[in-house]
């Protein structure tokens, strides 16, 4: 995730972008640059670091021009470094753009370029469409065609800011998959990934759809499709927000606005690891011993994985705490050991302890993180990033069901490799994933009643979370979302461990949250559901089945699917009960007291 902001029009260019990547920060903020044009010539300054340091250092706002495009960068491909900081450029230095999303094909558009003599300068992803484009000019009568016929040979997800040194008046933006919408202002026109970037100047809006390019001048626009070039017609639109609404596209609190990132960002995650996830399932087929080490809601992952391989791959990881690990596995480390170590930031000082401990031990280190160039994609061996994009609210959200997205690839490729599960089912799971982002979708239509139900539940002190299975790991998710913001007392456990012990503690009222989707053990969980009611609990029961609602206060209806994709599904309802029992309470989810986004100490 990245912010674009293009500006054509009478004001200098660089003021109006330095301020639009501003408002734009939260969408990634590793690196930025700006480029500008003026008298035929393209200006280009850009550098890894904050905006605002970057102002001052690269003298952003001294670059001339009334015509330019900057991005803030959230490195996908390639660690962020001045090098490879947007914009990119082509041979010539006449094409450069900005780029928001992920190329899945960009390897071998890259060799086929390397081929026709085109050298590379960065490590990213973004640069090979600037030399596509260079490469198809040579064939094409315009610029347009030329980038029309070069973005047609891309696949993944791309949201693009464009400029051509020849043509003296126009930018192109286009978009597939990551957003983009244009400002229209009089006399300027705008374009960037989300309004907040050039609301102070105009609120009429035209929002571009997936396969659709805009081109733009001083005082006129148009949209057409990328396939034909053909123009569409499109709806002006006047945008109602104020600028700090607008920054969280609307929504209230950064949290709301990450859960429901999640379809986007789980698709990322799948998109973004098709050939990285076959190179890891590989090496991870070669270890016997394999521990799976992270902190919070990234352990919780791990448990998640821990059924999954186990499930599939017949292949049983140890999960742990990566505090524990580093002190207590020492001695059972060693060359035929593989350490995978799950952290959203990299950041984790417990994490990246238990890595290196790993590595000194010369066990195989394979990291799942999310911020790229982040300490533990230094320490691992092999990385494999879940391209959420910057989560700002405190609470994990999109960062964990990304994670998950990643563990479920990785597991059923490693079934795959060890040929331990029949090829139809793995076969119709990863149809059963990629089906997972519209089911995320679905499940978020539960937010207005999932608010109804935290209203009855705002003043309880303490709420247990039940499952068996793979439905383990949910419960404790769900019970660490609701502390952690709510400040409620909450356990998350498996629902067969209930009765021995943990029971005692349920009397009239005390909120139990089952998660009971079918599966192997459904009957069982309807068992420990009534255990439960027979004690007065009141139960919310999360999952599939007609029976569910027969023992359930409250049923949040779940849509079908595998037992073994419900976490990342299920994660969903979990994490939005959290979210309205915290502003219910009065509390600023974003900003949980004494947590903190990422813990470098131990
Ligand atoms: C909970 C949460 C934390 C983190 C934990 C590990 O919502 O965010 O429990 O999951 O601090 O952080 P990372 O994944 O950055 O290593």
């Amino acid at each position: 995730m990245c912010g674009i902001i293009g500006y054509v029009g009478d004001r200098p260019a660089c003021e109006v972008i330095v301020k639009g990547l501003k408002r734009l920060e939260y969408r990634g903020y590793d690196s930025a640059g700006i480029v500008t044009e003026d008298g035929g010539k393209l200006f280009i300054r850009k550098g890894a670091g904050k905006i605002d340091e970057l102002t001052g250092k690269l003298g952003f706002l001294e670059m001339p021009g009334r015509r330019g495009i900057g991005h803030t960068r959230w490195a996908t491909h390639g660690v962020p470094n001045d090098i490879n900081a947007h914009p990119h450029t082509d041979c010539t230095g006449k094409i450069a753009l900005v780029h928001n999303g992920i190329i899945e094909n960009f390897s071998e558009i890259r060799d086929y370029l390397l081929e026709r003599g085109h050298s590379f300068r960065s490590d990213t992803d973004t640069e090979t469409i600037a030399h596509l484009i260079e490469e198809e000019l040579k064939s094409s009568e315009t610029f347009e065609e030329a980038m029309r016929k070069a973005l047609l040979r891309l696949k993944g997800s791309f949201a693009l800011g464009i400029i051509y040194a020849d043509e003296p008046d126009r930018l192109y933006f286009v978009r597939n998959e990551s957003p983009l919408v244009l400002g229209i202002g009089k006399g300027e026109t705008f374009a960037a990934s989300d309004v907040p970037a050039f609301l102070e100047y105009t609120n009429k809006v035209v929002f571009l759809d997936d396969m659709e390019y805009a081109v733009i001048t001083r005082d006129s626009w148009v949209v057409k499709k990328l396939e034909t070039g053909e123009p569409v017609e499109k709806e002006v639109r006047e945008v109602e927000w104020t600028l700090e609404m607008a920054e969280k596209a609307g929504y209230p609190h950064f949290m709301l606005k990450e859960i429901y990132e999640q379809p986007r960002a789980v698709r990322d995650a799948m998109h973004g690891n098709v050939d990285a996830v076959r190179k890891a399932a590989e090496e991870i087929a070669r270890y016997e011993k394999v521990f799976i080490v992270a902190m919070g809601t990234s352990y919780h992952a791990g448990l998640v994985g821990k059924y999954l391989f186990q499930r599939l791959a017949n292949r049983v990881p140890i999960v742990e705490d990566a505090s524990e690990f580093r002190y207590e596995f020492e001695n059972v480390i060693d060359e035929d050991t593989l350490v995978i170590a799950i952290t959203q930031s990299g950041e984790t000082a417990d994490t990246l302890a238990a890595m290196k401990l790993a590595k000194r031990k010369g066990a195989k280190v394979l990291a799942i993180v999310n911020v790229v160039g982040s300490m533990a994609t230094r320490i691992a061996d092999l990385t494999l990033y879940t391209h959420a994009g910057p989560e700002i609210g405190v609470a994990a959200t999109k960062t964990y069901t990304t994670q998950l997205a990643v563990l479920t690839m990785l597991a059923i490729e490693l079934a795959r490799v060890l040929g331990t599960a029949d090829d139809g089912y793995l076969s119709s799971l990863v149809d059963g994933l990629s089906r997972v982002p519209e089911l995320m979708e679905e499940v978020l239509k539960h937010d207005a009643s999932l608010r109804e139900l935290a209203e009855g539940l705002a003043g309880k002190s303490d709420f247990f979370y039940i499952g068996r299975g793979v439905s383990v790991p949910t419960a404790l998710e769900g019970a660490l979302k609701l502390k952690e913001i709510s400040y409620i007392h909450a356990e998350g456990l498996s629902a067969g461990e209930l009765k021995h012990g943990p029971l005692a503690l349920l009397e009239e009222g005390v909120p139990v949250v089952a998660i009971a989707p079918s599966g192997k053990t459904f009957e069982k969980m309807l068992g420990n559901i009534e255990e439960s009611r027979a004690r007065g609990a009141f139960i919310i029961g999360l999952g599939d089945r007609e029976e569910l609602g027969r023992v359930s206060d409250v049923l949040v209806q779940m849509p079908p699917m595998d037992e073994l994709l419900t976490p990342i599904v299920y994660a969903v309802p979990l994490q939005l009960l959290a979210y309205h029992l915290a502003v219910l309470r009065g509390n600023d989810p974003d900003k949980p007291r004494n947590l903190a986004k990422s813990v470098t100490v131990e």
